[in-house]
């Protein structure tokens, strides 16, 4: 069967496509539209449709809109929330009727398309498949979902044999750890259903100071779920202004460019803390349910790579997979896969994160000739980049197919030493990113136990790593505040060409890690095509741009 998933409800509006049982395409409808996240996370919003990410996927298996046997979508309208306690039934009316009408919006949107063949698969049913029919090895194992919200749950926990879930446990809204968080996120100055990673990295700044009044409002429950009482935040701190401001009569503490007080940092280090610990009680009472040594996870608060950190630390199970595009973008994969799975049809597991576009040499080289710029196509790309690197240049590195999922993983990334303490500063003025986030690396597996402690391999960066204590030094760019680090470990099978240009850094360097971040400027989704990057390279101070088999260097197009 040939099955487009769709995700669009919420937010992260993106496509997949499974061929047989087969992942073989998946994006995020901002890499094209160039517009973050895709569309503003509001319910009038719900019906803007992936159009040109399912396009995409269509175009890039070489089918027509025709071809397509099913359409999985990742939200079922019938299973709505009706008039919860704490939710405009205003806007889930609407965002109801969008969900309804959307096969009529698709068939518009890709004339040919059988309204008839679309399928309403439960949101948090799309995240858990996206998590253990996506996951390598044998389906079967434990899964745990954690989001804002689906249809009237905010959490699913339950198990899968031979491909079939089993659901033990599901949250009711109003209660939800998704929403909780993202409510601090906006009382601390960021910008909801976005900013949620910037408030784990403040977290790393703080005293968890409000922990005990963090345990009396959240707090697991004896059935798998969790309650979570309304929470005053400002009787706790002050709401942070979104331009940073501080009130005056504050203890001013800065951080790079961003102003915030003690309090900000202890209540994001609080929620940060107790979230942890809720998700260790739902884990321990799933695992005690089922006694499986294998869980997968999905939803947004999957992306909370602290959390996961400490769940794998905790040793509840063995063996910890998270789906890299956890957030909603995950659940266009989820739905096609649950269809695929229901009709009977084998599943694969996705071949990796490469699921985007691509472009050949050829096509590459096109493109810098249209921009009339001079390259070079050296006989050791790897070398060439590490050269630079070594030098201490920052590299826009442009390889392959685009990764799914919110990462940068050595396709779409920018590198640098990390051997210089000062280029985190750097690469966070060129991403006009705030100076208190960290920059992670990415890590030769062969080398990762001698560096960094936690859970190997990790090849999605979706837990974080304590940095031993001799490294720290040698790697200052990329070690965070507590000492730790979000690695991306990479193996010459997966990757060979970021293995050989790790190889051939750590040649000239002794140090096998390299800076990786995402390829993008502020505010801007990540590069996705080749005039994405050539446009990111012009406005950036960026070195060198290797792109494909070609190196385009900032001092011979910018010469005079
Ligand atoms: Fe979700």
């Amino acid at each position: 069967m040939r099955i487009l998933g769709i995700n669009s409800i919420f937010h992260d509006p993106a496509a997949a496509l499974v061929v047989d049982g087969r992942v073989v395409a998946a994006t995020d409808e901002e890499r094209f539209s160039r517009r973050k996240h895709g569309k503003r996370p509001v319910p009038f919003s719900a019906w803007e449709l992936p159009e040109m990410a399912a396009r995409w996927c269509l175009e890039h298996a070489g089918l027509e809109a025709g071809d397509i046997d099913a359409i999985a979508y990742s939200y079922d309208p019938g299973l709505a929330a009706r008039g919860t306690p704490g939710h405009d039934r205003h806007w889930e009316q609407l965002r109801t009727l969008y969900a309804q009408r959307a096969p009529y919006f698709l068939a518009t949107a890709l004339p040919g398309i059988d309204a008839g063949s679309f399928r309403y698969v439960p949101h948090h049913i799309a995240h858990a498949a996206s998590a253990a029919l996506a996951a390598p090895g044998p389906g079967d194992g434990d899964v745990l979902v954690l989001d804002g919200r689906g249809e009237a749950h905010s959490h699913l926990s339950g198990t899968y044999r031979d491909g079939v879930l089993t659901r033990l446990s599901a949250q009711a809204l109003p209660h939800s750890l998704g929403l909780m968080y993202e409510e601090l996120t906006q009382h601390l100055g960021f910008l909801r259903s976005s900013d949620e990673y910037k408030v784990m990295a403040l977290a790393s700044y703080g005293e968890p100071r409000f922990l005990d009044e963090m345990r009396k409002r959240v707090r697991a429950t004896a059935d798998g779920g969790f309650a979570v009482d309304p929470i005053d935040w400002g009787a706790l701190a002050k709401a942070r202004r979104p331009d940073g401001g501080i009130t005056e009569g504050d203890t001013v503490i800065t951080k790079g460019d961003t102003e915030m007080t003690d309090d900000h940092a202890d209540l994001a280090a609080s929620v940060q803390a107790r979230l942890e610990e809720v998700i260790l009680d739902l884990a321990a009472w799933l695992q005690g349910r089922t006694g499986s040594r294998r869980l997968s996870m999905a939803g947004g608060v999957a992306l909370n790579c602290v959390a996961n950190s400490r769940l794998a630390e905790a040793g509840i199970y063995d063996e910890i997979w998270v789906q890299p595009a956890a957030g909603d973008a995950g659940t266009a994969l989820g739905a096609a896969l649950h269809l695929a799975q229901e009709a009977g049809e084998p599943i694969e597991a996705m071949p990796g994160a490469a699921l985007g576009r691509g472009w050949d040499d050829w096509e590459l080289a096109a493109r810098l000739d249209a921009a009339r710029i001079p390259y070079e196509r050296p006989d050791d790309l790897a070398a060439a980049v590490a050269d630079a690197l070594a030098r201490n240049e920052i590299v826009a590195w442009f390889q392959g197919r685009s990764e799914w999922g919110p990462r940068a993983l050595g396709h779409r990334s920018l590198l640098a030493h990390p051997g210089h303490p000062g280029n985190l500063e750097r690469l966070n003025a060129v991403k006009g990113r705030e100076q208190f986030r960290p920059i992670a690396p990415m890590v030769a597996l062969d080398h990762a136990a001698e560096i960094f402690e936690g859970p190997l391999p990790s090849p999605y960066m979706l837990f974080v790593h304590r940095v031993k204590a001799e490294w720290r030094d040698r790697i200052a760019a990329v070690v965070h505040v507590d000492g730790t680090a979000r690695i991306q470990t990479v193996s010459p099978a997966d990757d060979p060409l970021v293995a050989d240009l790790l190889e051939a850094f750590r040649v000239r360097t002794g140090l096998p890690v390299v800076v990786n971040t995402s390829l993008n400027t502020a505010g801007r989704p990540m590069v996705d095509d080749p005039r994405d990057a050539l446009e990111c390279f012009g406005s950036a101070p960026v070195d060198l741009l290797a792109i494909g088999p070609y190196v385009v260097r900032r001092r011979e197009v910018f010469a005079g």
